[in-house]
């Protein structure tokens, strides 16, 4: 099977792209060549997808059995891939999110069938306009589309709701003592899935002829609450956290971010059922806890003195917000 990634070497794909070649997929990645990471076995097509010339002089005269969007985020995007690859894929895979299905949830079991409706967060909206115009060039151009909607997806970003990230910030600031900001009262759900068991669902759509036309999510099936995700960040700092719970509605209120990824996106407990997935990729589970697969992940930043930056963002957030409630619970 011809595979090719537009990305390939980014928190998620660097461990599906690695998966592919274990499993014998002929893979090629098209991107910038900016970051330094290994896939051995894998082609590298080096170019700017945003510059259309430049990435269809890189593709010219291939043809492929499956083409993975990792980084189309705006209608303009899939469709530049519609021009590119509408004669020249059997499979077109968009990377959407589960940040598309409603918001705030109507029912706490996130299914495929859960409908696509987030007010809160510019980002989501923009993954449904992609999904609806991919839906439309499948019914009436044949494009032969899949949709995958990752949630929060990690294997070399600190996955915490506020702050985090590609910054090390908010590990330095619990290994200190300080206080760090839980949304809402610390309780609700949420799952967390690492990339390595994400790929492995992943990998089972390459090619999949039933899969054409239909969306998926890919999670693990563990549920935690916020405060467990954030004690467990904390264990593997090698701390306990010092947590202090604020409304969801009150964070909001601090920048377009915080607005869109809690509003629009983990304020809410939701339970993804993976039963889709599941029946199509037979064997689908995901198995690393994230207890476990959070030490990786430290590990992985501190393996590298580059990796264990940050830019003071968070700090000065944290200190910011944490001033402004205690202004207003002891004024
Ligand atoms: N992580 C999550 O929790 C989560 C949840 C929901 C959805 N998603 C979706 O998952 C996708 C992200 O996947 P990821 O984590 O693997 O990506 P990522 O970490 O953002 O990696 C970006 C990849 O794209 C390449 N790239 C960036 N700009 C490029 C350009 N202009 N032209 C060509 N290549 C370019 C990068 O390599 P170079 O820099 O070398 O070019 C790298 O390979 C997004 O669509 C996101 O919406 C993620």
């Amino acid at each position: 099977m011809k595979v090719l990634f537009i990305g390939g070497t980014g928190n998620i794909s660097t461990a599906v792209s690695r998966l592919a070649v274990q499993r014998g997929i002929d893979l090629y990645l098209l991107n910038r060549g900016k970051r330094q990471v290994d896939i051995p076995g894998a082609k590298t097509l080096t170019a700017d997808i945003h510059h259309f010339g430049e990435a269809a002089a890189a593709l010219l005269g291939h043809t492929w059995d499956v083409v993975v969007n990792w980084i189309a985020y705006t209608p303009e995007d899939v469709q530049t891939d519609f021009q590119l690859f509408r004669t020249r894929t059997r499979q077109y895979i968009f990377i959407s999110s589960a940040s598309v299905y409603q918001k705030p949830p109507s029912h706490p079991v996130i299914t495929e069938s859960t409908p696509l409706y987030n007010p809160f967060w510019k980002y989501s909206q923009n993954k449904i306009a992609c999904e609806d115009f991919l839906v439309q060039a499948y019914r009436q151009h044949d494009f032969p589309i899949t949709i995958v909607r990752p949630s929060l997806t990690y294997d070399t970003v600190i996955p915490t709701a506020l702050g985090g990230w590609t910054d090390f910030g908010i590990i330095q600031r619990m290994r200190r003592g300080e206080k760090i900001i839980v949304h809402g009262d610390g309780a609700s759900l949420w799952t967390i899935t690492h990339a390595e068991d994400f790929a492995k669902g992943f990998i089972g759509l390459l090619g999949h002829q039933q899969a054409i036309g239909h969306a998926f999510h890919i999670t693990s099936d563990e549920l935690l609450t916020w405060d467990q995700i954030y004690q467990a960040v904390a264990s593997a700092a090698g701390v306990e956290a010092q947590i202090v719970h604020i409304p969801s509605d009150f964070l909001a209120q601090f920048g377009e971010d915080l607005h869109g990824g809690l509003l629009g996106d983990k304020a809410y407990s939701v339970i993804f059922d993976n039963t889709k997935i599941k029946t199509f990729v037979p064997g689908y589970q995901a198995v690393i806890p994230f207890s476990e697969g959070i030490r990786g992940t430290l590990h992985w930043f501190e393996a590298d003195p580059a990796r264990m930056q940050t830019s003071g963002a968070d700090d000065r957030l944290f200190d910011f917000i944490l001033t402004a409630y205690e202004k207003i619970l002891l004024p």
